[in-house]
């Protein structure tokens, strides 16, 4: 399979993010709240990083479609950027540490836009492969999700795991379009991943969480009780840190990155947005859609 089987859609999405109560949100110890703040910290710099390197080549791709597409994809990760600043300008009523925890991806991400472009859009294919992993995840247990977050956090977090969904073949058919698929252009999406993935999980997430949970402050509101291991919500959750790691990325899907045919399609998960849009028909029209 290549390229994305339907169009990616560019939804218009403004998030009030007021009404959400200071944290704890998560009934499991805290990590999924932590490491969901992280992300989203994160995720600002890492869109503009996403958006300049596909831009970069965005002359030399010939096929319409995929230009299309590039188009899309730089539309909604803009958006995710502006929904992600005002949750970012949110949590920074909460945690003391926000604007230190924000620092380092916004100081990873400026250096690593010093590295050369084709680097740096093989790098954008890596981190996009860990973004739609988590998403399916994510889009696996949608109800799980919405029963333990304030509604306005699960709506951001279902939208963006839909739309990384849709656009998940983006970064890498244009590394394939403009390096080709050679063994070179091979070698270049490898050294990415390999990159990219202490990337992922130690900086964007692990370290910007540790950081983030240092200046926790105490919550004024009853922590709910731990849910049952047995339930759905307990299955997502994990019990900690590297146990959401553990069981939040599908690492077999991780390794099928390292491929030499490997395209993101191979794993068609589209159901899950049709799921989603089914659910949400609305979302995108400039409101919050009604949460269920
Ligand atoms: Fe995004
Ligand atoms: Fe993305």
């Amino acid at each position: 399979m290549t390229g994305a089987p339907f169009p990616i859609v560019r939804r218009q999405v403004a998030i009030d993010f007021e009404p959400v109560p200071p944290g704890p949100w998560f009934p499991a110890g805290g990590a999924l709240e932590i490491m969901f703040n992280a992300a989203s910290l994160s995720f600002p710099p890492t869109e503009r990083f996403f958006i300049a390197a596909v831009r970069d080549y965005q002359d030399r791709i010939s096929d319409q479609g995929l230009r299309e597409q590039v188009q899309g994809f730089i539309y909604q990760e803009a958006m995710h950027n502006k929904v992600h600043l005002d949750c970012n300008a949110m949590l920074a009523r909460h945690y003391p540490n926000c604007r230190r925890a924000e620092q380092i991806s916004i100081t990873t991400f400026r250096r690593l836009g010093r590295l050369p472009r084709w680097f740096r859009l093989s790098l954008s294919s890596a981190l996009e492969h860990f973004t739609s992993m988590v998403a399916d995840t994510l889009l696996h247990h949608p109800d799980d999700f919405r029963t333990i977050v304030p509604p306005e956090i699960a709506d951001m977090w279902l939208w963006h795991a839909a739309e990384e969904t849709e656009h998940k073949s983006v970064c890498f058919d244009v590394h394939q379009a403009v390096l080709g698929a050679g063994l070179l252009s091979y070698g270049n999406r490898l050294a990415g991943m390999l990159v990219a993935t202490p990337l992922f999980l130690f900086v964007m997430l692990l370290w910007v969480a540790m950081v983030l949970k240092r200046g926790r402050p105490r919550s004024a509101v009853p922590v709910p009780q731990k849910p049952s291991t047995t339930d759905g919500a307990g299955r997502f959750l994990g019990r900690n840190m590297l146990g959401l790691l553990r069981h939040g990325v599908p690492w077999r899907l991780y390794f099928s990155y390292y491929r030499p045919s490997f395209h993101p399609w191979d794993h068609d998960n589209s159901g899950l947005i049709a799921v989603w849009k089914e659910r949400y028909p609305d979302f995108g029209a400039g409101l919050r859609s009604p949460t269920t």
